[in-house]
């Protein structure tokens, strides 16, 4: 097995510019495991690029973020499963109805594609959370939502470094936790407030982790992802 079959690692490619996104994936490929793009590449650069990032021959995590009718998600699931991306995400809030449209729609074009969850954002806390008329605190929401994506059929959910364990308790082995605000040691933190190491969310039960500037905005960016890899060996 090759370090970047076993890695959990996925680079966040979060740029509007096709060759530097183009330039890192190559550049990190050896060292991990999947490339994301997100929805700054997908809205500026759309299907086309996508398609190129496919072509680099990494797993492609396509951080659509949907949430819609199901009739719509529906189409934009068959849209993304046929640019060949291998994992991609849809807001669990969006109700069950849309998550399993969205999940049957995918596989009959790629009957291996994952569709994972959105449970809540990082950027929403508790008083975020009241405003939209959301009364429980987001730690009780995540969990509500990590266990309706897995009753509604979905292969996992996003969550925060935070909540890996708690989800990893309420919904057991084999669905899949995929994790942002992951930090190497030492690394500036930037924007992320609640963040784990790369080693430290893998123990806790990751199985993505989705690292971005650690790794992109590093003067070697094939360093620094051998560097991460090295230390979930160690
Ligand atoms: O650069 P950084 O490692 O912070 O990038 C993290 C990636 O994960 C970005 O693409 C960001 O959009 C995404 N993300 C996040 N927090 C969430 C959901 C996604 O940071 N709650």
């Amino acid at each position: 097995m090759t370090a970047r079959d076993s890695s959990p690692v996925y680079v966040a490619l979060d740029t509007p510019n096709l060759s530097e996104a183009l330039r890192i994936g190559r550049a990190v490929a050896p060292h991990v495991g999947g490339l994301k793009v997100g929805l700054e590449f997908l809205t500026a650069l759309g299907p086309d690029a996508v398609r190129e990032i496919v072509a680099l021959d990494l797993p492609v995590f396509a951080d659509t973020k949907f949430h819609d009718i199901p009739n719509t998600v529906a189409g934009a699931s068959r849209a993304i499963a046929a640019l060949g991306a291998k994992i991609f995400n849809i807001h669990v809030s969006g109700g069950e109805a849309m998550m399993r449209a969205a999940k049957e729609a995918a596989a009959s074009v790629d009957p291996a594609m994952k569709v994972i969850g959105v449970t809540v954002l990082t950027s929403m806390d508790d008083g975020v959370l009241e405003s939209v008329g959301q009364k429980s605190p987001a730690r009780d929401q995540v969990v509500r939502l990590a266990k309706l994506a897995k009753a509604s059929g979905l292969d996992g959910v996003v969550c925060s470094p935070q909540e890996i364990a708690l989800v990893r308790e309420a919904c057991g082995p084999g669905f899949l936790i995929v994790t942002p605000g992951v930090r190497p040691a030492g690394s500036d933190i930037a924007d992320q407030k609640r963040v784990m190491t790369p080693a430290e969310a893998a123990r806790a039960g990751a199985d993505i982790l989705v690292i971005g500037r650690p790794i992109t905005a590093a003067a070697d960016p094939a360093r620094a992802a051998a560097d991460i890899a090295a230390s979930l060996k160690a």
